[in-house]
C-alpha cells in the first residue's frame, strides 16, 4: 500500500548514510510501489551542486550500493526525477528561502537530521524561522543520540524547544530489522512461549551481535566512542528490551515503548567483574585495533561481553549476557533463549542433557529456530537428539519472504506512515545512558585497558569465562 505523499528533506543529503542507506532505501520502495509518485526527496547540504549533479550522486550511490539484477533503469529513472538539491548553510542564512520554496503545500514534511548532532539545534530552529516546519513535521534523527547522559539530555531539550516528542523518530536500525519485529509477533502472537518466557523456565539468554569487519575508515569516530556506546547503549538493549519487556497492552508506540522503559529502569548496575572488555589486534593481513584508530595508546574497545541482571518478578535469577565485536569470527547476530532442564528424566542419565534454545536470527540467513528433543530414528532403545524446529521465513513463506526490506526502508516508511513503534523516545534512550554512564566512568577512571584479541576469533578468552565460571558456554559465533 502506497503512503501519502510527501516531501521529505534529507540534511546531509550527500553523506555517507544518505548515500550507503537513506537513497538506496527510497529507491528500493520507490520500486515496490510503496512510494508515491508525488513523493519529493530534497537533498540539503553545505556543497554548490545543482539537481543534476544531485542527480548523478544518488544514481552513482543506488548502482554502487543496490545489486545489479535488484535495480532497474526505468523504474531507477522515474526515482531519479523525484530528487533535488538545495545549498545549505545550516548555521547560517543561505539556502531556507528557496527550501522554502520548493515545498509543497498539503503534503507530509519530513526533515532527516542525517548530520552531526551540533547541528540539530541550528536547523530545528531555521525550520521554524522560516516557516518550513509546523506543527504536523516530522522529524528523524540518527545515532550517536549523544555520548553520556548529559549530553543526550541536551540533545532532547533542544529538540523539545522546536518539536513535540510525537513529531520525533530516533532512529536505531536494529528496530528496523525483520526478525526483530517477529520477536515481537512469536512472544504475543502465540499462546506457547509467554507462560513460559520467565526466570522458572529460562535458564539465561544471549545476545551476540559480531562482526568481521574492523572500525577501518571510521576510527575517529568509533575511537571515542568504543564498543559500549555505539552498540551495547542502543542496539543490544533495545534488543534485550524486546526480549525482556512484559506484554504492552497494545501493539502502538506509547504502550510498547512504556514497556521497554521499564525493563531499562530494572536494569542492575554491572560490576566489573562481570564486563570483559576487548581490542582487536592485527591479523590476517590486516592492522590491530589501534592502528586503524590511528592511536597506539588507544583504551578503547572493540568488543565488549557481559553479564546483566533485570531486577524485576519476571526475570530474577536469569542473566542477560551480550556480546559485540569488531573483526570476530563471523557476521552474526542472533539471540538465544536457553531454557532450563526438564526438572527429571525419565530416560536416565545415559540420555544426556538436552536443552531447549529458541534461537532467533537477526543476521545473516534471518529465521527462528527451536532446538526440540525427540526419539532418535531406528531401534537402538530410548536415545535422545535435540533437533532444530526451523521457523525459518524463506521457507515457510515463499521467495517473498527473502525479499525482506532492509531496516532504513521500513523506517523511513514509518515516518511517512506517522508510526513511532520502532523508534526510541526521549525518556528511553536517557535511561539507557543512565544506565551506560557508570561503566565507562568505572573505566575512565581506572584507565582499564581491554584485553587483547585474535581477528577472526570469537574474542578474548575472558569473555568465555565470564560464562564458564557460571556453567554456561556462549553459543558458537558462525554464518
Ligand atoms: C552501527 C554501528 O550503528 O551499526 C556500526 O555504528 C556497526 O559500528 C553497525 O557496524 C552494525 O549494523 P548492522 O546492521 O550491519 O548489523
Amino acid at each position: 500500500i502506497p503512503v501519502d505523499p510527501f516531501d521529505l528533506v534529507i540534511f546531509g543529503g550527500t553523506g555517507d548514510l544518505a548515500r550507503r542507506k537513506i537513497l538506496p532505501g527510497l529507491y528500493r520502495r520507490y520500486q515496490a510501489g510503496q512510494m508515491p509518485e508525488e513523493a519529493r526527496i530534497i537533498a540539503a547540504a553545505r556543497s554548490d551542486h545543482d539537481d543534476a549533479e544531485f542527480r548523478d550522486i544518488a544514481r552513482a550511490a543506488i548502482e554502487e550500493f543496490i545489486p545489479e539484477g535488484k535495480r532497474d533503469a526505468a523504474s531507477l529513472d522515474e526515482f531519479i526525477e523525484r530528487l533535488s538539491y538545495v545549498a545549505i548553510d545550516a548555521t547560517g542564512d543561505d539556502g531556507w528561502a528557496p527550501l522554502s520554496e520548493k515545498m509543497r503545500e498539503g503534503m507530509i514534511r519530513a526533515f532527516y537530521f542525517s548530520v552531526a548532532p551540533s547541528l540539530f539545534g541550528p536547523i530545528a530552529e531555521r525550520l521554524h524561522q522560516h516557516g518550513i516546519a509546523g506543527p504536523d513535521s516530522r522529524i528523524v534523527v540518527e545515532k550517536p543520540f549523544g555520548r553520556d547522559l548529559a549530553s543526550a539530555r541536551k540533545l532532547n531539550q533542544t529538540l523539545a524547544q522546536h518539536f513535540d516528542e510525537t513529531q520525533i523518530y530516533r532512529i536505531d536500525h536494529y528496530l528496523g530489522k525483520e526478525t526483530v519485529q517477529n520477536l515481537m509477533a512469536v512472544r504475543f502472537g502465540n499462546v506457547l512461549f509467554e507462560p513460559l518466557w520467565n526466570a522458572q523456565y529460562v535458564d539465561h539468554i544471549q545476545i551476540t551481535v559480531a562482526e568481521t569487519v574492523g572500525v577501518d575508515g571510521r576510527g575517529a569516530y568509533y575511537d571515542k566512542s568504543g564498543a559500549m556506546r555505539d552498540m551495547v547503549q542502543n542496539h543490544l538493549m533495545q534488543l534485550l528490551c524486546l526480549i525482556a519487556m512484559e506484554p504492552p497492552s497494545r501493539f502502538d508506540p506509547d504502550a510498547v515503548r512504556d514497556e521497554k522503559l521499564k525493563v531499562i529502569r530494572a536494569l542492575e548496575p554491572v560490576e566489573p567483574y562481570q564486563i570483559v572488555r576487548g581490542q582487536y589486534e592485527a591479523g590476517g593481513g590486516q592492522p590491530s585495533y589501534r592502528d586503524h584508530a590511528e592511536n597506539p595508546r588507544s583504551l578503547t574497545e572493540s568488543f565488549v561481553a557481559m553479564k546483566i541482571n533485570v531486577s524485576n518478578w519476571r526475570w530474577a535469577g536469569t542473566p542477560f549476557y551480550l556480546r559485540t565485536g569488531k573483526r570476530l569470527k563471523a557476521r552474526t547476530s542472533e539471540i538465544a533463549v536457553v531454557f532450563k532442564d526438564a526438572p527429571h528424566s525419565i530416560f536416565g542419565a545415559e540420555a544426556g542433557r538436552h536443552r531447549n534454545i529458541l534461537t532467533i536470527r537477526l543476521q545473516p540467513n534471518e529465521g527462528m529456530m527451536l532446538g526440540v528433543t525427540i526419539k532418535e530414528p531406528g531401534p537402538g532403545g530410548m536415545r535422545l537428539v535435540d533437533v532444530p524446529l526451523d521457523m525459518t521465513f524463506a521457507d515457510a513463506l515463499g521467495p517473498e519472504a527473502e525479499d525482506v526490506p532492509d531496516a532504513y526502508e521500513r523506517l523511513i516508511m514509518d515516518v511517512i506512515r506517522g508510526n513511532q513503534t520502532l523508534f526510541m523516545r526521549g525518556d528511553e534512550v536517557e535511561a539507557a545512558w543512565a544506565w551506560t554512564d557508570p561503566i565507562i566512568q568505572a573505566w575512565e577512571e581506572r584507565d582499564d585497558a581491554p584485553k587483547p584479541y585474535d581477528p577472526g576469533t570469537s574474542g578474548p578468552e575472558d569473555a568465555q569465562m565470564l560464562m564458564h565460571r557460571e556453567g554456561r558456554r556462549w553459543r558458537e559465533i558462525r554464518d
